[in-house]
């Protein structure tokens, strides 16, 4: 299989992650994919019609995008660890759900600065996104510390990508300060010999 990757992506440490967790990194083969938006010259457009990443090339069927489908399908390969069965795969569900929220929002803050030209830039626009990730880092926090104490699974693996993502592009908003259960849980989940090995840059 080939994933097409840039180590920069949250959505795609989230498979490098459960890939390492579940024993099957040696099965995929990294391929570059660095872009945006506006140059996809080397984005997965022929496998993906998004042209988006994580998006996985298998060889018996077709690619699979996006991050949760991929994810899902892995862990399915994989021996089924990290998706645990209902009702508790609801609460995992949607934890990866708020934690790919908060992504989606902290990606397009990093392409309005990163990409977008500077005289077009909207302030306004920028603080709403972080006014989302925000309002999902306080309900983590104030609903979901003991899920996160709980066994691994791909809930806690896609909260950890998003906090780690938010340190690696927004480490100025200052996440921690208004969050210190979620720091400390953090701290020790970052630990972790897949997170090590996945640190963006
Ligand atoms: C980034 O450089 O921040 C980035 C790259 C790919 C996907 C998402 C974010």
């Amino acid at each position: 299989m080939r994933l097409y990757d840039n180590p920069a992506s949250p959505f795609v440490r989230k498979v490098r992650i459960l890939l390492q967790e579940t024993g099957q990194e040696a099965d995929v083969e990294m391929i570059p994919a660095i872009g945006n938006p506006l140059d996809s010259a080397k984005m997965p457009t022929a496998q993906n019609p998004l042209g988006k990443i994580p998006t996985l090339e298998r060889d018996d069927g077709p690619a699979l995008h996006d991050s949760r489908v991929i994810c899902r399908y892995l862990d399915d390969r994989g021996g089924s660890k990290l998706y645990p069965l209902a009702p508790r795969l609801w609460e995992v569900l949607t934890l990866e759900a708020t934690a790919d929220g908060i992504m989606d929002a902290a990606v397009l803050m990093r392409y309005e600065v990163g990409v977008r030209p500077a005289e077009k830039q909207f302030g306004g626009w920028l603080d709403a996104q972080w006014g989302k990730i925000a309002r999902a880092l306080d309900a983590i926090e104030a609903r979901w510390m003991g899920h996160l104490a709980g066994p691994i699974d791909m809930g806690q693996i896609a909260v950890a990508c998003a906090l780690g993502y938010l340190d690696f592009r927004h480490a100025a908003r200052d996440w921690r300060a208004d969050h210190p259960e979620l720091a400390a849980w953090y701290a020790r989940f970052a630990e972790r010999d897949s997170m090590q090995a996945t640190k963006p840059g």
